[in-house]
């Protein structure tokens, strides 16, 4: 594969943007390529190299890159309209009464730019409603770019993850591992009336991917519950991903008090939300104290984009498609490993799969395992090895994925996120011989 021109690219960036990029993820080694369009679930690059794309842009693209007649038509004639007003609009209203009526926590919903304003707004929301100040956040789980969570540590000794950040905001939040039922009930006897929330993804999916054992997320529930502290389901990759519409806490039953959302709820453009009780949201401004404002929130081309993908989606197979082809690439994943690398372990849920370098060993009696990605399931041969939080994840082959797994897979035409950590998505517009395809090239690489 020529990458000529990305290199080039490359080299002009390295000199305008820090690190050549614009978020820093991106930065694959060594260099990244430069994605010139994309269409149907590939890529094509800057030297012309096309890609089955598993990125599908962290997230947000539940349809890959062909978007539905409708919902192009929705966005071009919003922006067609003039991009944006300072002023509300109809198409904000229909995209938040929908949902509020598919989404089992969310009665009232403020839109914002991204996931990162979302977990913000939601973090002073919460400390606004409770009167108190401190968080609980999951090792290893990830909510943007923001103070109150890039801390890390342990429970008598945190610190910001990242220089610039003062070191007081970490006296404010307790990083605690997830899975783990008896830290987070110590931190509750231990802090339980100074603690407004617990901010959590239901599963952690930049680390990973990790579900929840049997009966954590109801833990979670039962503990804020009983403290007068508030749960708080960071949804912006599961939402609308994991559960279909109800998102991932209709699929395992838990209610959170706030959801944040981002990625898919957007269509594909910049957006983040912030949903929940209308006693709570109400705390917002202007109806409450907790200020909240934004130059482009509910911004109309976006709402236009979410509201019509999501109609599009409540209205056709995508939840089916994309689930049915998760599975048979997990599926077949998983058989792959069981021939050429069995201490590796496959994960996932719904469309998000990932393959985990475990440095396990694997034994030769594991006929029951999980044949569709590990479910945390109790009765697995697997089960009490298989990763259960952030760290257990950080300990596998993390440069052996980054340094040649990711290359060689991109250089057969298949892209996957560059880290270890991080979900790939199945979309909409992914076919059965793109999984085939997909499956052939992991044969040759793992
Ligand atoms: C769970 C979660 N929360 C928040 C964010 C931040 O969203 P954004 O990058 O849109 O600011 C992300 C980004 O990937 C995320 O995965």
């Amino acid at each position: 594969m020529n990458h000529d021109e990305s290199r080039a690219l490359y080299d002009r960036a390295l000199a305008v943007s820090p690190g050549g990029v614009n978020s820093s993820v991106r930065a694959t080694q060594p260099y990244p390529f430069f994605i010139e369009r994309g269409d149907g679930a590939a890529v094509i690059d800057a030297d012309g190299n096309r890609y089955i794309d598993y990125v599908m842009g962290y997230g947000p693209l539940l349809f890959g890159h062909d978007q539905p007649e409708r919902v192009r038509a929705a966005i071009q004639s919003q922006a067609a309209d003039g991009p944006m007003y300072g002023a509300p609009t109809r198409i904000e209203v229909e995209h938040a009464e929908f949902v509020a009526r598919h989404v089992p926590s969310v009665e009232m919903t403020r839109f914002v730019n991204s996931g990162t304003e979302a977990t913000v707004s939601a973090v002073r929301l919460a400390r606004g409603y409770t009167d108190r100040d401190k968080i609980v956040v999951m090792k290893g789980g990830y909510h943007g770019a923001q103070e109150s969570t890039l801390v890390e540590g342990t429970l008598q000794d945190t610190e910001p993850s990242t220089p610039g950040i003062p070191d007081v905001f970490a006296e404010y939040t307790i990083p605690v591992p997830f899975n783990d039922f008896e830290t987070i009930e110590t931190v509750f006897e231990d802090y339980g009336e100074d603690i407004a929330a617990i901010l959590t993804e239901p599963i952690l999916a930049n680390n990973g991917i990790v579900l929840p054992v049997d009966g954590y997320l109801e833990h979670l529930r039962e503990l804020t519950a009983n403290h007068g502290a508030l749960l708080i389901f960071d949804e912006v990759i599961t939402g609308f991903r994991v559960g279909g519409l109800q998102c991932a806490q209709g699929k395992f039953g838990v209610t959170p008090d706030i959801t944040t959302f981002g990625k898919i709820i957007g269509g594909g453009f910049p957006v983040g939300a912030i949903g929940g009780d209308a006693d709570i949201i109400e705390h917002f401004t202007p109806s409450g104290e907790v200020f909240q404002s934004g130059t482009f929130s509910g911004h109309p081309v976006t709402m236009a984009a979410g509201h019509a993908s999501l109609q599009y989606a409540a209205e056709n197979d995508v939840y089916d498609h994309v689930n049915q082809l998760g599975e048979r690439l997990r599926e077949g994943i998983t058989d792959i490993l069981a021939d050429q690398a069995p201490n590796y372990l496959v994960v996932g849920t719904d469309s998000m799969f990932k393959t985990i370098f475990t440095k396990r060993r694997a034994s030769s009696q594991e006929a029951d395992v999980c044949q569709r990605g590990c479910q945390q399931r109790e009765s697995c041969a697997r089960y009490t090895e298989c990763p259960k939080t952030g760290s257990d994840v950080g300990q596998a082959e993390t440069e052996r994925w980054e340094r040649i797994f990711w290359q060689e897979m991109k250089d057969r035409g298949i892209f996957l996120t560059a880290n270890q950590f991080e979900s790939q998505f199945v979309s909409y517009s992914h076919t059965e011989e793109d999984i085939e395809k997909t499956l052939e090239v992991y044969k040759e690489t793992i």
